[in-house]
Order: structure tokens, then sequence, then C-alpha cells
């Protein structure tokens, strides 16, 4: 493996921080002398149209973006991840996810093994699986049709899921719906199954490892759920047998551990494999995948993977001067070590899209989350901004104040489609239109700002002309499709997968491990025989800790 290129060495790095000095961000100034501005850092990629022109972007800026991209090795690094070399060193594996939507006639051949045909193995199991949920054929031990799909996962067996679910609730089969349980706090599993009827549910247990405590736990909890609800409605006898026919109808697995899934009671015909090259927030176009091809169907879920494919491809081909994933990591490099952002925001003007950030921060913070590059050297410079969000225009009637006038910079992803879901009107008024009239009305307030001399001239009064004062030039990308289509999801996903990978490489990291997760896991699992009141497990505790511990034991109901 090659060693990472200190970015902070690079003849680029030394161009940008001269154009940090000498750059004096203009927007009105910039737009008003470059009437092509618009057109000229307007880009396309797949279906999304990409205006990174209220940036902090000048022919200067991107030509040192790019070259930094180049030094770095950018290029070589992404077609070493989609040739399947072991890029995730610390973990000595491939990061294949983009075979995941390969057409079955490609091949990538990895130690001499073509992966293709067992992806598409897979998604053939998958969707003959999700069309029988569809058509009724899938029945529960009872002989009736499924009505409710949940899936039990956390992290990326579950935000991916939650989002795309969420995102795509037109397309989901009238009769079927799906529910996400993922916290261990017993509440979760608890208020999901209260109003569930068992006979017409089923599981589906998803955990790339098998192991992972919440997931376990709340399988374990659904089991018990299953098999007492149906007992108590004269559903099952509660012989061996029954209970067994009971879990195989209505628990199903997806892991890359197929003897852990066997160890657990459910039958490994009822399972669904991925491998240990797909990273678990990279999983959602894998089997991890399955409530949604059950909900969604299999031509949706194809048309899914289309739209990963899609931004794949003009990955790989486009140069980095019209490379939309590229660009944009790169200029998340550019606010981030050289304007000192420490967040980014990610605004869809878009219901269905309103987990979409809560799926990024895993995708974005445990893949660059990191001090340390994938040689074990120190990082040279900041990593790993914090991504946030909610959708427009509930954003704006709550942390957009800080946005347009706060101290910090914070670059922010507007994301729109073109035609809605829900083609309402009030009265004579277009409700979308409206919508999208505050979208573009963001955007620009936020590059343009108003001056103190606009102000005035509102008749304001001199004391206050300061506090309504916006000064623009905070940058943001506008993207924007047809419409959020099943394909328009995945090609989103992609993106952002793309901007990922693209800042860390510039910053030598290795964006597919995620040791920072671990020590909290095994102090837990410390720590709870001292919850459970073990007194020499108390005792062994930090004094704080043991204080809070000591506060639960004697305040619990
Ligand atoms: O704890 C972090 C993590 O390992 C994530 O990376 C992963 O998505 C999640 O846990 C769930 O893991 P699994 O799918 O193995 O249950």
């Amino acid at each position: 493996m090659t060693a990472p290129v200190d970015p902070t060495t690079t003849a680029a790095w030394s161009t940008l921080t001269a154009l940090t000095t000498s750059l004096e961000p203009d927007l009105r100034g910039w737009f008003a002398a470059d009437p092509g501005r618009a057109e000229r850092f307007s880009l396309t990629a797949g279906d999304l149209f990409v205006d990174l022109s209220k940036n902090l972007l000048t022919d200067e800026v991107l030509a040192a973006l790019v070259a930094l991209g180049r030094e770095v090795g950018l290029e070589a690094r992404r077609d070493a991840m989609y040739a399947g070399e072991r890029i995730n060193t610390t973990e000595n594996r491939s990061v294949l996810h983009t075979a995941l939507r390969r057409p079955r006639t490609d091949s990538v051949v990895v130690d001499g093994i073509d992966v293709v045909p067992g992806v598409h193995e897979v998604l053939d199991k998958v969707y003959g699986f999700a069309e029988q949920v569809r058509s009724g054929a899938w029945q529960g031990v009872t002989g009736k049709r499924i009505q409710t799909v949940v899936n039990i996962g956390i992290g990326g067996s579950d935000l991916g899921p939650v989002m795309v679910y969420e995102a795509l609730k037109p397309y989901v089969q009238p009769g079927l719906s799906c529910r996400f349980v993922s916290n261990i706090d017993p509440t979760d599993v608890a208020e999901k199954t209260a109003d569930l009827d068992p006979e017409t549910t089923l599981f589906i247990v998803a955990s790339k490892t098998f192991t992972t405590l919440e997931t376990l736990t709340n399988a374990r909890l659904a089991r018990d759920w299953l098999l007492r609800t149906l007992a108590a409605q004269g559903a099952i006898d509660g012989s061996d047998g029954a209970r067994a026919d009971a879990i195989a109808k209505h628990f199903v697995a997806v892991s890359t551990a197929l003897d852990k899934v066997a160890a657990f009671g459910i039958d490994p015909a009822n399972a669904f494999g991925f491998w240990d090259w797909v990273g678990g927030r990279y999983s959602v176009d894998s089997a991890v995948g399955t409530s949604l091809a059950v909900a969604l169907g299999p031509d949706a879920f194809a048309d899914f993977l289309a739209g990963f494919r899609a931004i794949d491809e003009h990955f790989a081909s486009e140069p980095l001067e019209r490379n939309v994933p590229a660009l944009m990591g790169l200029l998340n490099v550019w606010y981030v070590n050289f304007f000192g952002a420490a967040s980014h925001a990610v605004l869809p003007y878009a219901q269905y899209l309103h987990r979409f950030a809560a799926y990024l921060q895993q995708l974005t913070m445990e893949s660059n989350g990191k001090g340390v590059r994938w040689d074990g050297t120190p990082v040279t410079t900041a990593t790993g901004e914090v991504f946030w969000g909610e959708p427009g225009t509930n954003g704006q009637h709550a942390f957009y104040q800080l946005i347009h006038q706060g101290t910090q910079l914070i670059p922010a992803d507007f994301i729109a489609v073109a035609t809605p879901a829900h083609p309402l009107t009030d009265g004579d008024a277009d409700v979308h239109e409206l919508f999208l009239a505050n979208f573009f009305a963001q955007t620009k307030a936020l590059a343009f700002g108003k001056t103190a001399d606009e102000v005035r001239a509102e008749g304001t009064a001199e004391p206050i002309v300061w506090a309504r004062v916006f000064p623009g030039n905070r940058p943001t990308t506008s993207i924007m499709a047809p419409a959020l289509t099943p394909s328009v999801v995945g090609q989103l996903i992609a993106l952002y997968e793309h901007i990922t990978f693209t800042q860390g490489v510039v910053w030598g990291i290795n964006s597919f491990d995620q040791w920072g997760v671990e020590l909290g896991k095994q102090l837990a699992l410390q720590i709870a025989p001292a919850v459970a009141g073990v007194a020499a497990a108390l005792q062994a505790q930090d004094p704080s800790t043991r204080n809070l511990v000591g506060y639960y034991l004697s305040h619990r109901g």
C-alpha cells in the first residue's frame, strides 16, 4: 500500500494557502463581473444538476483544488478502490461497495475470484424472497400474508434502510409497511411491536457481524414477543416444533456471518449474505436493503442500484475538473482546512429525505472522524467535519439564523426536486412552488447577503441596522433532480459516498474502518455487572462512574 501523501507538503496546498490570504470572498462582485459564472460552475452527474457557483470558488481556487486532488493521488486511489485493492489497511480488506451495483455482465476480480456473479446470486435470492412476500406466497405460521416488515439492525444495518424507506414512501406496496428497530433502549422494540399482529409480522435481523449487542438483544426480544404473542392468541402451541416453525416463517437474516445466523435459530435458507468488503455504512445497496426490496419491489430496487451506478461511472471517468463528487469533496477540504469550518449542513427541501442527514452522519463521520492516516501516522491537518441538517423549511425556523449571521462558516448543501410527490395547491398557489421559492431564497440570501445601505434604505433606525445586515458569502451547493425516484436516491447516496472518499484521500485517512466505536462497546460490557448491582464491579469503576451507577441503583423504580 502506498504511503499517503501529506497534503500540506504539496504545491497545491501552498497555492491554496496563498489564495486564502489574497482571496476576498465577494460572491456579489464575482457574479456581477462574470455573467457566465453560474453556467461555468454548474455540472451534471447522472440526473443531478449541481450548482457550485455559490461557493467561495474562483477559477484559481478550482484549479488548485483539482491540483491538490491529483497531487495526493485521488484518481489512483479511486481506481484502486474500484479494482478491489485492499485499501482498508487496518482490516486488510478490499472496499468494493461499487461492485454491489455492477451489472451482471461486468467483472471485478479479487484474489482470483470474480465477485460480481456472487453479488447477483444474492440479489436474485433477495428479489425472489421479496416477490414471495409481496405476492402473499410467503405466509406466516397461521397462513396469513405478511403486512409489516420489521428490520432489526443498527448503524449501517439501520440508517440506510430507514432513510431510503422514508425517501421512497410513495413506492411502497399498499398493504405492506416497514418499521425499524435499532436502539437497545427497550422502549424501541416495545413501541414498535406494541400494535403489531405477530401473525402478519416478519422480522429481518440485519447485522454484518451478527455480534452487535443492540441487534442481537433486540432480535431476542422480538423472538420472545413473537412466540409469546402467537401462543397467547392460540396461533401456536408451546411445542418446540411449533416455535421453530414460527421462527422460520417470521424471521429472516442478513449477515456476512451465516454460521452465527444459524446459531441464532434462523434457517440459513432464509438468510441473505454479503461480504467483508462491504462496509456497514456502505451496505444499503447490499442484502442489507432486503426490507427495501420487499417494500419497494425488485424493479424499484434495481433502479435504485442503477442510480448508484450512474454516479460510480461519473466518479470513475469524469476528469476532476468536472467530477462532481471529487469537486464537492475538495471544496469541503477547502472549507475545513482553509476556512476552519467545523461543520457542514445538508438541507434537503424534500420532506421524504428527512432522515438523510442522520444517514450521512454515519457515512461521513464514521468514515473520516479520524486522527491517524492509513499508514498509522498522525494526520497533518484538521479532518472530519460534523455533518448535520434537517429538511427545509423546518431548519429555516430553527438554526438558519446561525448560518446566516453567526460567526462560524457553515458550508451547506441544498437538495431539491422539481416534481413533487404531492402536487397540492393552496387556493391558486402551488405549494411545491412556495417550498422551492424558499430553497432559492435561502441560497441567494446566504450568498449575497444584505448590506447596511440596503437595510437603511428600508427605513431601518440606525441603532438596529447592523443586527439586520447579512454578511453574505456563506457558501452553498445546490443539488436539483427531476424527482425523488429510486434512481435519484441511489445517486444521492453514491454522490456522498464519493465525496467522503475524496476527503479521506486528501487527508490520508482510511475511510473504511471504525475503531473509534470499539472502546465504548468494550466498557459497556465491563460496566454492565456494576449496573446489575455487583458490588465488586461497582467498586472497580472510577468515582464519577461509580456515583452515576449508584444514582441509578438507588433511584430505579
Ligand atoms: O459500531 C459501529 C458499527 O460497527 C457500524 O460500523 C456498523 O454499521 C454497526 O456497528 C452495526 O454493525 P453490524 O451490522 O455488524 O451489526
